[in-house]
């Protein structure tokens, strides 16, 4: 990907880190850097900072770090060139007109005009004759006209190829409808429709583009599952999307109802709560969590009732919960999903269903209502074994407020001395920060075993501390570069990742060109490229200096020789002791 340096730039003038994140959250000043809550993970305190010095940000709450073109990329959801396309404009400058390859942008065009045309095709099936059986199971749903076109409702034909065939005809080519998810290649090698006789949900994103399908089965003796969905595509990825969010963020309501199935939504808004959304399937994630938290940090959850759904609850609330969101759980009687729910009570399905949202518990009273069940609560056994659950329960709460206030109610509930509760609830509060510290120390221990961007750092952590040490330096004061290269050839680097980074930053000094985290975005991608913001903020403390060049450049000679003699060692203890650091310099 070649773009021009001017242009890169300017792209980064016109485009200034604050300017940009401010577009998204608000920031305050903090010295010569500003800071704010993290938009890419749930917190209350603000760890994310800018460096308008030298258009970086980074977040000491969870790593993410980069300049302006990977922080559009991660907040828009954009690959690099559409990130820069979108600068550009906002900035006004014009795109140099050659020289970069903008193949992945054209296939993701490609597969939103693929995935337009099926829906369009889908949705006028429904009037013609063969798609009569299409309409009308919809209508047995009780799914108006209105409704259908709100969602944009379909039928996938019965027959093998029709979808297919039509894309062709529209000049679409089978590679790219078989990337798009809507066609699959058989073993004969002919192209056939993935998706057959079945009733189409389109997922529609927030910028109207469609991006995945969800069909259920009509006939019940017909080929596979209940429901066969989109899997992931270059455009859609199924754990960041959540269905009918597009239509629920214009609600006008201050929260969500989250539920499991698209029926379930569509009934819902079809009755008049225009709010719910579904996360199609049971596996609730922590990034629908946070593309929900966007819009409204209230969510009423309504999945099935059945054991799945419970366990699906419990996942849910613990998400939302980490995100700081405000979780109301509903409990539908007789085990029904909303959309059941709504039919059965017809007309008054509106009052009926906002009466259970009213009356719903929070996610603590839906705790302790679970703690109640299968107990006998007329038995001493019983109750003092729901007590204990209970105390459990009410030990997670970090407010001692609230926990003061629920042992007062269960105190008048089921006559028990309140300072027992509170004895039993202390307990738990003990364990359970007891459990939280040793959770942190095991995060902070695992955490460079899971390195992905430089693996062989957990093996040498004396060595990739000093690379990094070196780098930050370097980077900061190019003009030590050369001093650098003198005494310390690449070969020396021990980890492959800080060695890469240590050729590209000589070679664009070689060059005379500016070690800039915009030129390194065109060489690095954006994860990596966090990690090296990560690595000069960091060593922010360290002394800019020949000095602690020559210090970095010891160690890494030093161990580059040990390793050679002894193969491969682990440095664990210096690691915990490195964690250790960075841990207590980030409170
Ligand atoms: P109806 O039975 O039509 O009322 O749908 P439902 O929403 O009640 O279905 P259910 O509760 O069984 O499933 C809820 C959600 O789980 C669906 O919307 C699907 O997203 C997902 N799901 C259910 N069955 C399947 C399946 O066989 N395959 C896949 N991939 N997903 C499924
Ligand atoms: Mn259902």
């Amino acid at each position: 990907m070649a773009l021009p340096d001017d242009f890169l730039y300017e792209l980064k003038t016109r485009n200034p880190i604050d300017e940009t994140v401010s577009r998204y959250i608000s920031l305050k000043k903090r010295g010569k850097n500003l800071i704010g809550l993290c938009p890419f993970h749930g917190e209350k305190t603000p760890s994310f900072t800018l460096y308008p010095e030298n258009g970086s940000f980074y977040c000491f709450g969870c790593g993410k770090g980069g300049d302006v073109i990977s922080f559009t990329m991660a907040i828009e959801n954009l690959d690099y060139m559409e990130s820069v396309k979108l600068l550009a404009d906002r900035a006004g400058i014009r795109l140099p007109e050659q020289g970069y390859d903008d193949s992945a942008h054209r296939l993701r065009k490609t597969i939103y005009e693929i995935n337009r045309e099926a829906a369009r095709f889908f949705n006028s099936y429904l009037n013609s004759p063969e798609g009569k059986i299409g309409y009308e199971y919809i209508k047995g749903r009780r799914i108006t006209d209105a409704t259908i076109k709100r969602f944009g409702l379909g039928y996938a034909p019965a027959e093998w190829d029709k979808l297919t065939k039509r894309l062709r005809s529209l000049g679409f080519n089978y590679e790219d409808m078989v990337t798009a998810g809507v066609t699959l290649k058989t073993k004969s090698g002919s192209f056939v429709d993935r998706f057959r006789n079945r009733m189409v949900f389109p997922l529609v994103d927030l910028r109207g583009n469609v991006l995945a399908f969800s069909c259920r089965k009509i006939d019940p003796e017909d080929y596979g599952g209940k429901y066969v969905n989109t899997n992931d595509t270059p455009v859609y990825k199924k754990s960041h999307n959540v269905f009918a969010l597009n239509l629920a963020k214009n609600s006008g309501e201050d929260y969500f109802i989250l539920c499991e199935g698209s029926m379930d939504v569509v009934m819902l808004q079809q009755a008049g709560f225009k709010n719910a959304v579904a996360a199609w399937g049971t596996a609730f994630t922590p990034e629908q969590a946070h593309l929900l938290k966007k819009y409204t940090d209230k969510i009423v959850l309504t999945l099935d009732a059945d054991e799945a759904g419970q366990k699906a609850t419990d996942r849910a609330i613990s998400i939302l919960n980490a995100e700081g969101m405000d979780v109301k759980v509903i409990r539908i009687p007789n085990g029904k999903d909303p959309d059941e729910f709504i039919k059965h009570y017809g007309k008054d399905g509106y009052d009926r269903f906002k009466a259970l949202i009213e009356g719903a518990g929070n996610d603590v009273e839906y705790r302790l209502f679970k703690a109640m069940q299968n107990k006998d609560l007329t038995t001493a056994e019983g109750k003092a074994e729901f007590l204990s659950k209970a105390a459990e329960v009410l030990a997670q709460l970090s407010s001692p407020i609230e926990r003061d206030i629920y042992a007062s109610k269960l105190s008048e509930m089921y006559e028990v001395s309140k300072d027992a509760i509170m004895r039993e609830i202390n307990r738990g509060v003990r364990s359970a920060s007891k459990e939280r510290n040793q959770k942190q120390v095991r995060k902070l221990t695992e955490m460079p075993t899971v390195d992905r961007i430089n693996p062989e750092r957990t093996k040498n952590t004396r060595a990739a501390n000093a690379e990094e040490g070196l780098l930050a330096v370097l980077i900061k004061n190019p003009d030590l570069i050369p001093f650098a290269n003198q005494h310390l050839s690449t070969d020396s680097f021990i980890t492959s990742f800080n060695r890469r980074v240590y050729e590209v930053i000589s070679e664009l000094h070689a060059d005379n060109r500016p070690i800039d985290l915009v030129l390194l975005g065109t060489v690095f991608n954006s994860e990596e490229l966090g990690r090296i913001v990560s690595v000069t903020v960091r060593e922010d403390a360290r002394a800019n200096s020949k000095e602690e060049c020559l210090t970095c450049i010891n160690v890494i000679k030093e161990e580059n020789s040990k390793s050679s003699l002894n193969g491969e060692e682990t440095d664990d203890g210096d690691l915990a002791e490195y964690f250790k650091k960075l841990a207590e310099q980030k409170k």
